[in-house]
């Protein structure tokens, strides 16, 4: 059950339907999500803040099918984007706009105009040159906008370097010192509504320490800004909230992480804004792939499989640890061998486990890289030519495909010859 897996009559389910059930509908690579995961790890944040008035705007960037999306609106989540292609998607899959937040270091003039024409709750502002632009954009269109100012709180979150965004040389956010006079500024522009504090310090944390730790320095700027007149009305903690990839991970205890917050959020009268992506969907989602076929190159084993790195890119960039299990229960019991898990795109980078002690698996078998909800599908390409996997979701017994595979005659009619080549 800890990565969103059941065993349904002897064989490998997510939630009631076989993983061996679903490779022969679908084929493989496919992705799988469970809609019970993601509601229950939905409902589990939602609870832990339910003292105070909290909104859980998820993270689209972690996974930004549609079906995820509209599942999460139907549970009540905004959303927390970072394009106008995120906006786009966010609002089609039901997303109300006055639940989405805009974040991102480098909003375009046509994403800001979308936004504020669709009437967000709030722009999460990253600098005074993008306040001066917004506020700018919100006058040409006639409209007043809603924005956030999002601080770089420089705390040290104890995670992957890539992953560490709210550090004082981050490319991310305002500095506290500066927080003040961008404050005082978006209050003098009347096309701008100052309607809080935001920030992101980071992913994939599971300690709640850091969490708390910037919290705390936003709460003080709160009073500070208040003091000066500004009518704050959200805090707004980014994502970050980490999930079990290792076996030896500890849990994030969001129980004593949603009480600490709303106790800290209550006394200032704010609404609590939360942004997690990873929490929601990681362990919602499984990557399914079949063994190719097994290879020795000196010490060296190898199992190839039908997934790689162009479908989950994790391991590649980050040295990302996913489990690997397989999906035949009787494999499992097999004496384990040590071996790199690659697929087949021409790259030594692409692999999904390496140095791995795993069941030794045969060729035409399946395996199942877990965690793989959030960050998998989002940051998949077709390099190689490999269309992008299949997608489905699990509801009970039902199963449903939301993203059927793709033809490569398909990927290929999406472009077109200059007319000097056509013939
Ligand atoms: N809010 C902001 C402003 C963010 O930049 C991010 C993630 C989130 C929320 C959601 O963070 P989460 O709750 O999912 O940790 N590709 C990497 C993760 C990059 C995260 C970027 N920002 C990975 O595969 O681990």
């Amino acid at each position: 059950a800890r990565w969103g897996l059941r065993v349904a009559s002897g064989r490998l389910a997510v939630e009631e339907v076989a993983l061996a059930e679903i490779a022969a509908a679908v084929g493989t690579p496919t992705y799988v999500y469970g809609a019970g995961e993601i509601a229950a790890r939905f409902h589990a944040l939602a609870r832990a803040c339910r003292s105070h008035p909290t909104l859980i705007a998820y993270a689209v960037k972690a996974n930004s099918s549609q079906a995820v999306l509209a599942h999460l609106a139907q549970l009540g989540a905004g959303a927390d984007i970072v394009s106008g292609g995120e906006l786009r998607r966010a609002l089609v899959a039901g997303v109300p706009a006055d639940k989405v937040v805009f974040s991102g270091v480098g909003k375009l003039d046509e994403e800001l105009d979308a936004a504020i024409a669709a009437g967000v709750r709030a722009i999460n502002i990253e600098s005074v040159a993008e306040l001066d632009r917004v506020a700018a954009r919100a006058r040409a269109l006639g409209r007043v906008t809603s924005v956030a100012l999002r601080l770089n709180p420089d705390i040290d979150p104890d995670t992957h370097p890539y992953l560490a965004t709210g550090l004082r040389e981050s490319k991310f956010g305002i500095a506290m010192a500066d927080a003040a006079g961008v404050a005082a500024r978006a209050r003098a522009l009347p096309e701008l509504r100052l309607c809080g504090l935001a920030c992101h310090i980071g992913s994939q944390i599971l300690d709640e320490s850091p969490f708390l730790a910037s919290f705390e320095r936003l709460c003080g700027l709160v009073r500070a800004l208040r003091a000066d007149g500004a009518p704050l009305r959200q805090l707004d903690l980014g994502g970050g909230m980490g999930i079990t990839y290792a076996p030896a991970d500890r849990e994030l205890d969001v129980e004593r992480l949603g009480a600490a917050l709303t106790a800290a959020v209550a006394p200032l009268g704010l609404e609590l804004v939360l942004e997690p992506g990873r929490y929601l969907v990681g362990s919602a989602g499984v990557l399914l792939t079949r063994v190719i076929g097994r290879k020795r190159s000196g010490e060296r084993e190898f199992v190839i499989v039908d997934a790689a790195m162009n479908d989950l890119l994790r391991p590649a960039l980050y040295g990302a640890y996913h489990p690997i299990v397989p999906v035949d229960l009787a494999a499992g019991e097999r004496p384990t061998i040590r071996a790199d898990v690659v697929g087949p795109v021409c790259e030594c980078g692409d692999f999904l486990a390496q140095d791995r002690l795993i069941a030794p698996a045969e060729p035409g078998e399946l395996l199942a890289v877990l965690s793989a909800g959030a960050y998998g599908m989002a940051m998949a390409s077709t390099y190689n030519t490999r269309p992008l996997a299949a997608e489905v979701m699990v509801r009970g017994g039902e199963l449903a495909v939301t993203r059927p595979r793709k033809t490569v005659d398909a990927l290929i009619a999406d472009e077109q010859l200059p007319a000097w080549l056509a013939r």
